[in-house]
């Protein structure tokens, strides 16, 4: 439990079940419900997308705020879904802001691979109707929002407001805004003639404020403004402030490097549980692991590979060069040449997407391809596979590689961000069996990735060596509680503004 219960509102763009393009929702959706039990009053906030108004039949109606835009004032519904936390003892309560206009549409931020050309205003919109969120819940609900806690570019004027045109409200003092970012790659950058679209005055489109190469940069005012800001590995708080991975916000976030920490993500361990996990054709634990043969056996058939006992590679990734899947797709002729098999599942760019149906069509009995991405088939890798490939060129934390080892499926990743904290790495060193809990890819290159994949496959034949390996992954926690608590930390310490450390 919590020292201090405190009212943290929590905004962003999507979160599980409501709304989901990528790992942003799956924190954003369990985050809000650890902090709860924790004891802190939660509110989360979202835009009520189409898919929204899907996921949910019991959203109620709360009130209807004015919202001021460069249009002029604009009315929006708030309506509540209330989410009940073990066992109804606690609650997170989901606030969505309606504007049909802006949100009532088939995407979140794109239809097909094209971004809506008025994401400036929708998210502009969604960020004032925040500060409004913010001054009802003080004025007509006396409670106020002690955290309010961003995520990403979309949220980021959030921060901006609060210090620059909402400063003199009485109705928003006293909030204290933390901006989490999970990939430092997508910033909001929109083009410098849309500046007036965020209602913010003109001299904050400057270098040492959201103007950014003649653009708009979100991400880097809400940088800036921020209280504090936090992103999801201590690796990766490190990684961005050098310029191969700060992707020019390095200088940015060199000047808030003594208010920048990481904290790394948990997963839901109810939802990836491969002893009630009901997408498994089987369940197993760490004690009795019998049913993961049958999970791979099942795995083989679905994408009719042979029933063979040669490890089982897993991918399930975006195919972007973010996460190295060129990498693969360069190796996979020599991968083949090995005793093994590879399934993999993913949607991204449409030329790797070609590159690997025409692998796959070439390997037919080594190489399974889902292009797409599915649920159900997601947990049936990650149950089925013996070996788990993430050869990420960044990782601000990675979700996979944590589903990975609780599913006794080794990883194999690149030591970066994320992966390079949540990963022990296996040396051939005597006296660390039990402690490592995969294999590290140290640099950023198809024959690295190739020697590390030829170790593991080796490894993988010494039963006991591989006992071990899994059996230390099984039992890793990896779920939500630790970070909470490092989150809670931050929080407490940041409204009772005492400097003590909270690494
Ligand atoms: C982004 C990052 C990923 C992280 C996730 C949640 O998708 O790319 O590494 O795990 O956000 O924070």
């Amino acid at each position: 439990m919590t020292q201090h219960p405190l009212n943290l509102l929590i905004v962003s763009s999507e979160a599980v079940p409501y709304a989901k393009t990528g790992g942003l929702a799956d924190v954003a959706g369990a985050l809000p419900l650890a902090l709860a039990k924790l004891g802190h009053d939660v509110i989360l906030l979202l835009p009520r997308y189409r898919c929204v108004s899907e996921s949910s039949q019991s959203f109620q109606s709360v009130c209807r705020l004015h919202v001021p835009t460069p249009q002029g004032s604009i009315d929006t519904l708030i309506e509540e879904d209330v989410i009940p936390v073990s066992e109804g003892e606690y609650r997170v309560r989901v606030w969505t802001i309606r504007n049909d206009a802006f949100f009532d549409r088939p995407g979140l931020y794109q239809d097909w691979s094209n971004d809506y050309p008025d994401n400036l205003d929708r998210f502009s919109f969604f960020c004032r109707a925040t500060i409004e969120v913010i001054a009802y819940l003080r004025t007509a609900c006396r409670w106020n929002t002690h955290i309010l806690h961003l995520h990403d570019w979309q949220t980021a004027l959030c921060a901006v407001y609060l210090k620059t045109i909402d400063r003199d409200r009485p109705e928003v003092q006293g909030v204290h805004s933390v901006l989490t970012l999970h990939n430092v790659g997508y910033q909001g950058l929109f083009p410098g003639e849309q500046f007036d679209k965020t209602s913010l005055p003109r001299s904050l489109f400057t270098p040492a404020g959201l103007e950014y190469y003649g653009s708009v940069n979100l991400l880097k005012g809400g940088i800036i403004f921020a209280d504090y800001v936090t992103t999801v590995s201590p690796t990766y708080a490190r990684e961005i402030l050098t310029p191969e991975f700060g992707f020019g916000l390095d200088g940015v976030l060199r000047n808030r490097a003594d208010q920048l920490l990481g904290i790394p993500n948990g997963i839901d361990i109810d939802r990836w549980n491969p002893e009630t996990d009901s997408y498994l054709p089987a369940k197993y634990s760490v004690i009795d692991r019998s049913g993961k043969r049958m999970c791979k056996q099942a795995l083989q058939r679905e994408f009719h590979l042979p029933e063979s006992s040669a490890p089982l590679l897993g991918v399930i990734a975006r195919l972007t060069s973010q996460k190295g899947l060129d990498l693969v797709e360069t190796i996979i002729p020599r991968l083949m040449a090995m005793d093994l098999q590879l399934v993999m599942l993913g949607t991204g760019e449409p030329e790797l997407e070609d590159k690997f149906t025409l692998l796959q069509s070439r390997y037919p009995h080594r190489m399974g391809l889902r292009i797409g991405f599915d649920e159900w088939l997601a947990h049936r890798i990650e149950g089925g596979a013996d070996i788990f490939v993430m050869p990420s060129r960044y990782e601000p934390c990675g979700l996979s590689q944590l589903y990975s080892l609780r599913y006794g499926t080794v990883p194999v990743v690149r030591k970066t961000g994320g992966l390079a904290d949540t990963i022990v790495p296996w040396t051939s060193k005597p006296g660390q069996a039990g402690q490592a809990t995969g294999f590290h890819v140290e640099a950023n290159t198809t024959e690295a990735l190739l020697a590390v994949l030829r170790r593991a496959v080796t490894v993988y034949q010494d039963r006991s060596t591989w006992d071990h390996l899994i059996k230390a992954g099984m039992t890793t926690d990896v779920s939500w509680a630790r970070s909470a608590n490092k989150y809670d930390e931050l929080f407490v310490s940041l409204v009772r503004r005492e400097k003590r450390s909270v690494s």
